[in-house]
């Protein structure tokens, strides 16, 4: 393997800040408390959720790191970082969110299987990378290709962490070629996380990035690029990771019957107060996050303290310097805004938050019509309850 080595136990992780919240030790999965997950607009690296499926990969010699790019193309070839830091670096600023992110409340009507998240498997970063549409112009792939001579459609992504899922095989993904092409759908093989050197536990030295797609096909420790027909038949791809009806159990499951799921849908929450908060009545800040995929900008993100009977508007941000439009030239297309509003509270109430996107798309209202035995994307409208006391929040 060159460069890069798969560890099969978890004596090597690296160091973590403590204030992350661990929902699973080994493999590491934790995520920052939600009171700082929406203080900034960009999230630090130490406070960005970590989600793996094995031990973090080791780089024991990076100039021996290489990726290798094969399968139905013309001019295969092995690209070393010198190769992939001498294309057009591009900085993009891109929400990662995981499909699993708010499994835990979903888990409270039903029980589902999965590590457990509140509401902080989401981050906000700026990577910076070649776009993979430049890479794969080196094996001769022009921009904007769909299918390949060769009659290559999808692009694969392929680890080499040791996953039990894939019986101890690496992690691995795909996308669509016509995507891969796309200089405007803004893949990235990133090495860097807001402005620094990946870390070990972001994918260093080089991950892929997808825009507006859940996390889980953003692979991390880069090993090989595939060119294939159709689309990867990994675990993470055909058995994990795709959507079903509340109908749907693991004794009637068919898994053939779904597409992977690849954007993500609008969602939102509130990250300024727990589940449970006790409140000192009068003016009360209520903010968090929102943030739809496939590039779609948030429209609206509402706000009930009165348990859903009437509703106010939140002020919708990125930077501090420039006004956020949906869909404007001027604002992240591929990331989250922060919402924010300060309202009288008279009594003990239910709060709660929904999102609507550029394309009016709404969060559910109730997490039992999302409902899957997989726990994902739970976008239900996020509820908060909050108790008159004295606490100054
Ligand atoms: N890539 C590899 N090689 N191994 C993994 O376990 N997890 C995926 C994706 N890429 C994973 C991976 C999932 S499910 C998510 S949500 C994101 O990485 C998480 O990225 P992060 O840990 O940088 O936040």
């Amino acid at each position: 393997m060159p460069g890069l080595t798969a560890p099969s136990d978890y004596s090597r992780e690296p160091p973590r800040h403590p204030c992350l919240k661990i929902n699973s030790k080994e493999p590491f999965n934790a995520e920052p408390p939600r009171s700082a997950l929406a203080c900034s607009y960009i999230t630090p690296s130490d406070f960005f959720y970590k989600r793996n499926h094995g031990p973090i990969p080791i780089v024991e010699d990076i100039e021996r790191y290489s990726v290798k790019i094969s399968g139905l193309v013309e001019n295969p070839k092995q690209l070393f970082m010198k190769d992939i830091r001498m294309l057009p670096k591009y900085n993009v600023t891109v929400t990662l969110q995981c499909a699993g992110n708010r499994r835990t409340a979903m888990s409270k009507t039903r029980t589902v299987k999965g590590v457990g998240w509140d509401v902080s498997a989401i981050g906000n970063a700026v990577w910076g990378g070649a776009k993979l549409c430049d890479v794969l112009e080196l094996v001769g792939i022009p921009k904007l290709t769909s299918s390949t001579q060769f009659g290559g459609k999808h692009v694969e992504f392929v680890s080499v962490d040791k996953c039990k899922e894939e019986k101890g095989g690496p992690y691995k993904a795909s996308i669509p070629l016509s995507q891969a092409t796309n200089p405007e759908a803004d893949v990235l093989l990133a090495y860097e996380m807001n402005a620094e050197t990946l870390n070990r536990d972001h994918g260093y030295p080089l991950r892929v990035v997808v825009p507006g797609v859940i996390g889980a096909r953003s692979v991390k420790w880069l090993e090989d690029i595939n060119i294939i027909e159709e689309e990867c038949q990994g675990f993470f791809m055909q058995k994990d990771y795709k959507m079903f009806p509340p109908s749907v159990n693991w004794d009637n499951i068919n898994w053939s019957t779904r597409r992977p799921q690849m954007d993500f849908p609008v969602q939102c929450a509130i990250c300024s107060l727990e589940d449970v908060s006790t409140i000192k009545l009068g003016k009360v800040k209520i903010s968090g996050y929102a943030a739809s995929g496939g590039g779609r900008g948030i429209e609206r993100v509402d706000i009930s303290v009165d348990g859903g009977k009437s509703w106010i508007e939140a002020s919708r941000c990125q930077k501090s310097s420039v006004q956020y439009v949906a869909d404007g030239s001027n604002s992240d297309k591929w990331a989250w805004v922060l919402f924010e509003v300060t309202t009288d509270i008279h009594q003990s109430t239910e709060i709660i938050a929904k999102a609507i996107d550029s394309a009016a798309n709404i969060q559910p209202e109730k997490v039992e019509d999302i409902w899957n035995l997989r726990g994902i994307l739970n976008t239900s409208w996020h509820r908060v309850k909050v108790q008159a006391g004295h606490s100054n929040l």
